[in-house]
This record gives structure tokens, C-alpha cells and sequence, in this order.
């Protein structure tokens, strides 16, 4: 019988857990418990985050109202909760996987298969890293990647579908700033069709094998239009426009997550250097502009001098 676990509980790895915890239920060559690791937290109650979600069955902190299904087992100590999986479902914030990682390296059974649900890569000076391929290496196992509502199997492009989850998070910041300069749909539309351009031009310049079409599945341009109409990078990136750049994106993430973490401004950051290192900016004039823009150093308004240069 194989066990799983999930290795994150934020709000996606919350979703995830309830989700194959109704499935190994149902399949009768899984084990009906699935550990779900959390990165522990105590409560403005006192109360350990992984204790409450063992009491109420809910992640009170991250998927408030949810029932997880009984069989959810909220595991604090990360040894203990990958040790004995056959499946490893990683959907932790991307920042934090390096040192998961390292943690786990070696504690996993040899057999075991990794899947993951993560948006980001890991920038190294050798080049950029996915997430699926730092867990590979550093775990010594197979890791495939879900992404929006494709099986990266069913594409047969690992790469493209994880950069369509990385990049479109950048994309998503810088409609935020034009939600937040209130400057209309059109503008916004702008700022949109340029992403993805930009999002196809990277991922083939890092992975000549990424395909056309991938971009053209629900992992990419649907991906792309949700999260830039309603996901929290945009959100955030509004405050922050409205706010004329002068609180910044870590005071707005910590007071308007509330725990949950962006994922837009990292990568960002990560994507630039990339582009300074291969001198590349000037071909990527939009993710350039999210950057400098999120790192304080050009205004919110720079975000539209670059759709309008570049859309024409
Ligand atoms: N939320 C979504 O709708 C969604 C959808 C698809 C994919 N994803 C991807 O899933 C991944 C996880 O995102 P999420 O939305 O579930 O997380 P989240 O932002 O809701 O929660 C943050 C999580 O990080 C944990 N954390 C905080 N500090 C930590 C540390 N030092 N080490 C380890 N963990 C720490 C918190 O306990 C919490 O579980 C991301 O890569 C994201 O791109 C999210």
C-alpha cells in the first residue's frame, strides 16, 4: 500500500491534502493516512498550528471553513513525516525548498516519487534551476509537476509548464500596477499580452525544447489571465501602486497575506538576474521593469512607459 505525504500545508498544500486525502480513500492500493508536514506555528491563541488542524480537521490559518477529510495527519517534524512515503507531494513556498531539501536528503525511501505543485525556481550562478529538477537532484528520485489543470505527462513539457507557473506570477505584479495606477483595461491587456511574449521568449532562450502550445494549454494563458485578474500578486502589486511605492512589497505581503507568501517579487528578483547575467535585459523590457519597479528602484508608474514602448 503506498503512503503519502504532502510536504507544505499553506493554502495550496491545504487544497492538495484534501484532494489525495479523498482519493486514497477511494484507492484501495493507498493507505488511507496522508501526513501533510507544517511548518509550525503557534497561533494568536497560543495553540500550535498542527495541533489545531489534528483537533478541528481544518487549517485554520491557511484554508479556514475546509474540512481536510479525517485522514489528513498535520506531522511537525518533517523527518518524520516524508520517512515512510512512497509519494512525496512538495508544495511548499519555492524560497524554502533548498533547505527542505537538505533536511530530507537521505531520510526518504530510495522507491519513493516526488511530485510538485510549486511555482518558482532556484537561481544559481551555473544558471537557473526548477523546482522539480533541485528536488531530483537533491533527493535522488523522480519528480514530476502538476501545474494548473494539466498533468505535465499529458503535455510532455515539464519545463514549459513550470515556467508557465513561474513567470506568470511577474506578469501578474505588473497588472497589479496598472489595477493600482488605475490606468484601464486596455493598458492592462497590454501589460498582459507582452507577458506572455516575454514568458515564451525566456523559456526558450533557458530550454530550447519548451513548446509553443504549452503556452496556449490552461497551465499557461488561462493561468496567466486568473492570476493577473484576481490572484494576491496582483493584489499586493495594487497596494503597492496605490500606495505610490512607498510601503513595500514585504510590509504589504505581511500585512495583507497574513502569512501567505508572494511569490511575483522573488521571482522577479531571480528572473533579472538571469537577464543581467546573460545581458538580456534589454529583450525582457517588462520583467526588467517588475523588478527595478518591486525593488524600489524605478516608480510604480515605470510599468507603463514599458507596455506602451513595447506594444506598439
Ligand atoms: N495558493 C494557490 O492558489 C496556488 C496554486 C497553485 C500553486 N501554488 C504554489 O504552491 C506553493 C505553495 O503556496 P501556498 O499558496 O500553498 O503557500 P501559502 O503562501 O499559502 O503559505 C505559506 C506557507 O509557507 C510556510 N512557511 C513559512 N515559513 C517557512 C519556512 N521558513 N520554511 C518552510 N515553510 C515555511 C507557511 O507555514 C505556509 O505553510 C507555491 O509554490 C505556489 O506557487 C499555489
Amino acid at each position: 500500500m503506498s503512503k503519502v505525504t504532502i510536504v507544505g500545508s499553506g493554502n495550496w498544500g491545504s487544497v492538495a491534502a484534501k484532494l489525495i486525502a479523498s482519493n486514497t480513500l477511494r484507492l484501495s492500493n493507498f493507505d488511507d493516512e496522508v501526513r501533510m508536514w507544517v511548518f509550525e506555528e503557534t497561533l494568536p491563541g497560543g495553540e500550535k498550528l498542527s495541533e489545531v488542524i489534528n483537533k478541528t480537521n481544518e487549517n485554520v490559518k491557511y484554508l479556514p471553513g475546509i474540512k481536510l477529510g479525517k485522514n489528513v495527519v498535520a506531522v511537525p517534524d518533517l523527518e518524520n513525516a516524508v520517512k515512510d512515503a512512497d509519494m512525496l507531494v512538495f508544495v511548499s513556498p519555492h524560497q524554502f525548498m533548498e533547505g527542505i531539501c537538505k533536511l530530507v536528503a537521505g531520510k526518504i525511501k530510495a522507491s519513493a516519487e516526488g511530485i510538485s505543485l510549486i511555482k518558482g525556481m532556484e537561481v544559481k550562478k551555473e544558471g537557473p534551476c526548477m523546482i522539480s529538477t533541485l528536488i531530483s537532484n537533491r533527493l535522488g528520485i523522480n519528480c514530476s509537476v502538476l501545474m494548473g489543470a494539466n498533468i505535465a505527462n499529458e503535455v510532455h513539457d515539464v519545463e514549459g509548464v513550470e515556467l508557465c507557473g513561474t513567470l506568470k506570477n511577474i506578469v501578474a505584479i505588473g497588472a497589479g500596477l496598472v489595477d493600482g495606477l488605475e490606468m484601464g483595461n486596455n493598458t492592462k491587456a497590454a501589460i498582459m499580452r507582452l507577458g506572455l511574449k516575454e514568458m515564451i521568449a525566456f523559456s526558450k532562450l533557458l530550454f530550447p525544447s519548451v513548446k509553443d502550445s504549452t503556452f496556449f494549454e490552461s497551465c499557461g494563458v488561462a493561468d496567466l489571465i486568473t492570476t493577473c485578474m484576481g490572484g494576491r500578486n496582483r493584489k499586493v502589486a495594487e497596494a503597492y501602486a496605490k500606495n505610490g511605492g512607498k510601503r513595500s512589497f514585504d510590509e504589504l505581503e505581511a500585512e495583507m497575506l497574513k502569512g501567505q507568501k508572494l511569490q511575483g517579487v522573488l521571482t522577479a528578483k531571480e528572473v533579472y538576474e538571469v537577464l543581467s547575467d546573460r545581458g538580456w535585459t534589454e529583450k525582457f523590457p517588462l520583467f526588467s521593469a517588475v523588478n527595478l519597479i518591486s525593488q524600489g528602484l524605478l516608480p510604480p508608474s515605470a510599468i507603463v512607459q514599458h507596455a506602451d514602448n513595447n506594444s506598439r
